[in-house]
């Protein structure tokens, strides 16, 4: 396992192809997981097009799961517990799984713009209550644009929420700092989760009525 490299889960699709190819611009080794390797394959080389330099691989989640210290989810919400039991053989303690998934209505056939309940409070506790013994999770980027990730040239503009255990949050809100116009804030415990969650569905209101395509993003002052 390469400790600096950084495993991305459904990174075929446009949130996680988006952190792929910043934290791929940032020097970063980036492992793109997939169901399907040759859909891997394909979004690592259109990550190394874009990216002079890159190093990413693509991979099966499995193997992506495997060859990383941070495993980032990036599967709709409706499919997120059948990702976390599918990776649970290859996780091992110590791992920092990172939920970003947010439990939109979209997933029973309603408004994106509006949420559905999950029992253990958020999508991250219900991945931590998946995830392995010994493995941390850590919520964090359900605020941000994949339309603004991709943006390669543009800084992202927007602060990350990070709620989790101390250590593997401090971990991800360094991530942030790779990022141009990214700015990883401490959201404290886990719990916390459930609020930000529910501010990606008010974005995605927002974004509507101010007819923003790009996605609205979000900053706090004051810190
Ligand atoms: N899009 C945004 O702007 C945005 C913003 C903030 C947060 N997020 C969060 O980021 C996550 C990914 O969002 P996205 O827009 O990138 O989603 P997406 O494009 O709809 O899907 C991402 C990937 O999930 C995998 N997937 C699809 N169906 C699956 C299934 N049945 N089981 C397992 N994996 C499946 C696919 O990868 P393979 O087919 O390659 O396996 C797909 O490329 C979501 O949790 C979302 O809430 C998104």
């Amino acid at each position: 396992m390469n400790d600096d490299a950084i495993a991305i889960l459904g990174g075929t699709g446009d949130q996680g192809l988006g952190l792929a190819l910043r934290f791929a611009a940032a020097g970063r080794p980036v492992l793109i997981g997939s169901r399907k390797l040759d859909r891997a394959l394909e979004a690592a080389e259109n990550v190394r097009k874009q990216v002079e330099g890159a190093q990413v691989d693509g991979l099966t989640n499995d193997d992506a799961t495997a060859g990383a210290p941070i495993v980032i989810l990036s599967v709709p919400f409706e499919h997120t517990a059948g990702t976390v039991k599918g990776i649970r053989e290859q996780m091992t303690p110590g791992q920092i799984l990172v939920s970003m998934g947010v439990p939109l209505a979209t997933a029973v056939g309603d408004a994106a713009s509006r949420m559905v309940g999950v029992w253990q409070g958020s999508c991250a506790e219900l991945v931590d209550t998946l995830a392995p013994e010994g493995v941390h999770t850590v919520s964090a980027f359900q605020n941000v644009a994949a339309h603004r990730l991709q943006e390669l040239p543009h800084p992202v503009e927007c602060d990350v929420v990070i709620s989790g255990a101390k250590e593997p949050r401090q971990r991800i809100m360094a991530l942030c700092d790779l990022i141009p116009g990214l700015r990883g804030v401490d959201g404290g415990p886990l719990g916390n989760a459930r609020i930000v969650e529910g501010i990606t569905a008010l974005l995605i209101g927002m974004n509507i009525r101010y007819k923003v395509s790009e996605g609205i993003g979000i900053r706090f002052t004051g810190i």
